[in-house]
């Protein structure tokens, strides 16, 4: 059909992921510097005018295709979805468990980065859960396919359309990637995806290594310390590592853990919310 034979109802074509990070125009602020994580922000180029946006503003975020991509994985060079696929692919290896055989609860999904990098590793079925629907909109629109389902709102309040989609469902294996603390998702929420994982099932997360400090007051040291004591988790593995740069370029340093599930998480170990 040529161009001008087109239906004026139909839709420009989205472009592809590639094209979108090629295109996209962007620059970090320079008071970059001493801002805590949740602070950064970026400028971007939005249909020829200058927007500014928060990084934890993701409902803000994932509807711009590519920005994600570009800012945090190729400017900020994150390698936590990599360093979860490389230890969670050698421990399923060691301990001759077959990826395909894994359903994942991926929590704090966003736009499909990490669901993409274990599907390298030959993991097939994914559940997303995020808090916003931007979120799963985006996953479709740049991974289409890759989620059997995405649900989005809180886990610990989810409306009831969207608690239809874990009924009955059972989970082999957790992810959760550079999603923990940051005013993003709390121990009580953590602890809840945990519980729906099956005995004798995995969990693969990474947490910025200063949450794991004893005199840590975010709740996670506590919850995950008392999980490995209480035998709640056998940590099979866990890795210090450069979760990705600052804009200033200074190194954030995170811890992955892989671990087999033993039990639930116990109340006694979670800590209230707020
Ligand atoms: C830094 S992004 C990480 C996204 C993805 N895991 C990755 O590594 O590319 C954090 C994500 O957690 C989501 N999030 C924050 N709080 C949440 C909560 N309470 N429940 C579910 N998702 C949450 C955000 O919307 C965002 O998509």
């Amino acid at each position: 059909m040529s161009k001008d034979s087109m239906p004026t109802t139909m839709k420009t074509p989205v472009p592809s992921l590639q094209e979108a990070i090629e295109n996209l125009e962007i620059a970090l602020p320079a008071e970059g510097d001493g801002l805590e994580q949740d602070e950064e922000s970026i400028v971007v180029r939005v249909e020829g005018a200058w927007m500014k946006i928060r990084l934890h503003d993701y409902n803000e975020v994932f509807p711009i295709q590519g920005l994600y991509e570009k800012w945090v994985y190729k400017v900020l060079q994150c390698g936590s979805p990599a360093k979860i696929r490389e230890l969670l692919g050698e421990m399923l290896k060691r301990n001759d468990t077959d990826p395909a055989n894994l359903t994942v609860l991926d929590l704090g999904a966003g736009n499909g980065v990490v669901a993409e990098e274990l599907a390298k590793i030959g993991i097939r079925e994914f559940v997303g859960v995020d808090l916003y629907q931007e979120a799963a909109d985006a996953a479709e629109r740049d991974r289409p396919g890759l989620y059997g389902e995405f649900v989005v709102g809180d886990l610990l309040d989810l409306p009831v359309s969207e608690a239809g989609k874990l009924e009955g469902r059972t989970f082999d294996c957790l992810a959760c990637v550079a999603a923990l603390g940051f005013g993003d998702i709390p121990p009580v929420v953590f602890a809840s995806a945990y519980n729906r994982v099956r005995d004798g099932g995995w969990a693969a997360f990474t947490i910025k290594s200063d949450f794991l400090d004893p005199n840590d007051d975010s709740g996670f040291s506590t919850m995950i310390r008392g999980m490995i004591a209480e035998k709640v988790v056998d940590p099979l593995a866990r890795e210090r590592y450069t979760h990705r740069v600052s804009p200033t370029g200074s190194r954030l340093e995170y811890t992955a853990i892989i671990g087999r599930k033993m039990s639930d998480i116990p109340d006694s170990l979670i800590p209230s919310q707020g």
